[in-house]
Formats: C-alpha cells, structure tokens, sequence
C-alpha cells in the first residue's frame, strides 16, 4: 500500500480507514477486516470510534454499489484511477447519508486526497467533482437502492433459486444481527431475561438493542462469547464431547475452541495469525479457559498424538456472512477462490492423519459456494475411499428441515430464520473412517 503516514492528521483518520477499507477491497481484493488487520499490523492506529464510523459507512457504499456509481459517473466521465473513484464514493456516501457540512465534504475528501502519492495529483479532480456532487445533489436527489453486486446474486439463482436469492437480498439490506453464546448452558434464560434477547431455536440469544460489546452485562465478566447462531450450531449436533481431544486447526478467534472447551472438551488451537492469535487470548483469557495454542501454518503442525475430533474451520470465501461483510461479494478473482479451494482440499488431507481410527473430522466454513463446501467434500470421498461423509440427521430436533440439503449436510443460509432477521450462511459436515 503506497501511503505516507506522517501526514495523516487526527481529523481524517475515519476517512483515511475507509479510503483504505475500499482500496483493499477493489485493487488488493482484501476483506474488510483484512485491511484493518493489516493496516494494525504496520502500526496504524486507530480508535474503536473511527473503526465503528469507518465500517458503517464502507457497509453503505458496498451494499448501495449500483446506485453510487451511477450517480458518480455522471460527473466522471473520464476513466479515473480507482482510488480516486473510490475517495469520491466516499464523498457520495456521506451526502447521502447527510453527516458532515458540505464544506467539510469537500476539505476532507482533498485532504484525503494528499495522503497517497497515487490520488495526490488528483486533488483538483476531487475538489471540482466534490462541489459538483453536492451542488447537484438536489437536482437529481438520488434513491439509493440496496443490491447484491449481478454476478453474486446469478449465482445464487442458479445454485440455489430465484425466490432464495432475493430473499437474501431482503435480508441482506437490514442490519445484521448480534448472537451470543452462553458459557453454562443452565444459565441461558437468565441471561435472556438480563440482556433482554431472543432465544433461538438452538439455544443461541439474540440481542436487540444497539449497544456497545464491553457496555453489556456478563461480557466483561466472561459469560459469554459473540457467535452467530450458524456457526454455534455444527458442534451442538456432535452429541457428548466431554474428555475429548480435539485439534482445531484454524481456530482464531476462537468461538469454536470455546464451545469445545465449555463442553469439557480438550483443545489443542492452531492458527498461523500471531494478531489472531492475539484475539484468541483475549478471549480464552476473559472466559476464564486455558488451552494449549500453537502458532503455526496448519501444513507444518505435526504431532504423535492423534485426535477423537479435528476440526477444520477453513478460511473461504465467507459469502455467507454477506450481511456483515458486503464486500465480498467484490473479491471474486478466480486467483483468489482457487487459493482457498487448495488450502481446504490440503487442510482435509492433513486432518485425516490427526484422527484416531474412531475419530471425525468436523468440516465447515462460511461460504455459500458450493466449490467450497460440498464439492470439496465429496471430493475427499471419492479420493478416499476408506472415508465416508454421514448425514446429519434430518430427525435431528435441534435443526430445521431445510438446514439440511440433498446429500444431509448442514446447508444454513443468511434468509434461515428469515423472520427474526436471518444468520449467517454457514456449511457443516462430518467425515469418518470406514471400519475395516
Ligand atoms: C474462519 S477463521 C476460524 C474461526 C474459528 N474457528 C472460530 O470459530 O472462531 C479461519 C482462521 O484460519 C487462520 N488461517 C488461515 N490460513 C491458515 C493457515 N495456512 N494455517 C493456519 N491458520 C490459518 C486465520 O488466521 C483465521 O484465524
């Protein structure tokens, strides 16, 4: 990233993060939180507020792309360098959103403007297409309308349906939601009734209001961890997992580790991210957990010890957490999707050899491609054929009917539960070894 960081004042420091956000997203094909993670890893600091401000404004202009653009290109009319595009996006999203004074519109997006050698030059660009957006804004008052990015929603008419697919759009343009899990299960409705949630249908709450993590009764205290329901979900259906040894191979931040170990599992975590890491600790540490961490890429863990569970949480495409990330729905190059396809085709063949002969390899992640998921499983089968995938059964009362698909793996999808404001999309199965 080419930026100079000595000029960067306090007052743009929100605006600097979200021309970073979009940068990441449109020229180095980075997720939200990629970037921050990155920009965090260079030293950049920045305070939760502007984080905040940063992610709800880059949630407006991935979730209203279309609209912006076409507003934007009626003043653009030459092809511009897309950092620029991206500083005058910004400038667009707040009109609309009408948070700052015009001026400070202007001033803001040139100084934005001088903090990179790329959009410096452009300044004057900025300046005139600035004044022109906002003295033109009335004129043409814009409806901004919330869409999935064509080729995100073709695919999802094709491989699922077209009732499905705008059914994730619907959901997809409200605001996401916030679950948690509860450390001892016995205290669930109490924990209901003081954070004033929702219980859902597998024993996750819900919150309602709008408030700040650290502010909210129990979480200081460690009673319990941010998880969406989805995610929660592949290990309640294991059964019993106390005393079990469990290698989690990709385990920061650790939402799955911790339901391992609240369940009395014993958890060995593996991660290659030290700033996950970092997060894990933080989280075991205010859960009151201990567990032994390894940091290393998964290809080099080794081990004598053999495991009854190896969890595999790979990293995907994470399509299904549409409605918290909407950018990823702009970080589809084939280069990308076919480095994550290698890494979760080599983390099965690696967890395979981790299991004891009674074992299972939970698999699972967050995407909504089926390349990623199903494919990848009935792949291993077929290269495997001393290993067989079983169903999760349909019979199952903790799961919904259409939680499951065709083959009985667990299918969630971000329109499940549509009414109480949908979950994350999220795939789950298991693999065992045949008995000789
Ligand atoms: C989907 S997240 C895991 C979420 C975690 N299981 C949970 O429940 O909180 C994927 C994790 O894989 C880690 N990761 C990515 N590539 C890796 C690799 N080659 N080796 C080890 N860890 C890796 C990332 O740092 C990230 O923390």
């Amino acid at each position: 990233m080419n930026v100079n960081k000595f000029i960067i004042s306090k007052k743009i420091s929100s605006r600097y993060l979200i021309h970073q956000i979009l940068d990441g997203v449109f020229i180095n094909r980075r997720t939200k939180t990629q970037t921050i993670d990155y920009l965090r890893s260079k030293k950049f600091f920045f305070e939760e507020k502007d984080i905040a401000q940063a992610e709800r404004i880059t949630d407006f202009i991935f979730g209203h792309l279309n609209s912006i653009d076409d507003k934007l290109f009626l003043f653009l009319k030459k092809k511009t360098d897309i950092s620029v595009v991206n500083i005058l996006r910004i400038v667009i999203s707040e009109i609309a959103l009408k948070e700052s004074p015009d001026y400070a519109l202007v001033n803001s997006a040139v100084d934005l403007a001088k903090t990179s050698f790329k959009t410096k030059y452009f300044s004057g660009l900025i300046n005139a297409v600035s004044k022109s957006l906002i003295s033109k804004n009335e004129e043409k008052d814009f409806l901004f309308k919330s869409n999935l990015e064509s080729n995100f929603k073709n695919y999802l008419v094709k491989n699922y349906s077209k009732e499905i697919a705008d059914n994730i759009e619907k959901i997809y343009t409200l605001n996401n939601t916030l679950d948690i899990t509860i450390k001892s299960f016995e205290e669930i409705e109490t924990w209901k009734k003081k954070l004033e949630a929702i219980l859902l249908p597998t024993g996750s709450l819900r919150i309602k209001k709008n408030v700040k993590l650290i502010d909210l009764n129990g979480f200081k205290e460690g009673k319990w961890w941010v998880q969406n329901i989805s995610s929660s979900i592949p290990i309640k259906l294991l059964g019993n997992v106390k005393d079990k040894n469990v290698l989690d191979l990709f385990s920061a931040p650790g939402g799955k580790a911790m339901q391992f170990i609240a369940l009395g599992a014993n958890v060995t975590c593996v991660d290659q991210s030290s700033f996950r890491i970092k997060m894990l600790k933080e989280n075991l540490a205010r859960m009151k957990m201990k567990t032994e961490i390894i940091k290393t890429d998964f290809s080099r863990f080794r081990s004598q010890k053999k495991f009854d569970i190896v969890l595999i949480d790979v990293p995907c495409s994470a399509t299904g957490t549409i409605r918290k990330n909407k950018e990823v729905q702009y970080i589809f190059p084939k280069k990308r999707l076919n480095n994550l396809l290698k890494i979760q085709k080599d983390s099965l063949n690696m967890a395979k050899k981790f299991v004891t002969d009674n074992g299972l390899i939970l698999y699972c992640n967050c995407s909504l491609f089926s390349s990623e998921s199903e494919c990848q499983i009935l792949d291993f089968v077929e290269n495997n054929r001393d290993w067989y995938f079983e169903k999760f059964s349909k019979k199952n009362t903790k799961i919904q009917k259409d939680w499951l698909d065709k083959f009985g793996f667990l299918r969630l999808r971000p329109d499940h539960l549509f009414d109480l404001g949908g979950m994350d999309g999220f795939f789950a199965a298991i693999l065992k070894k045949k008995v000789q």
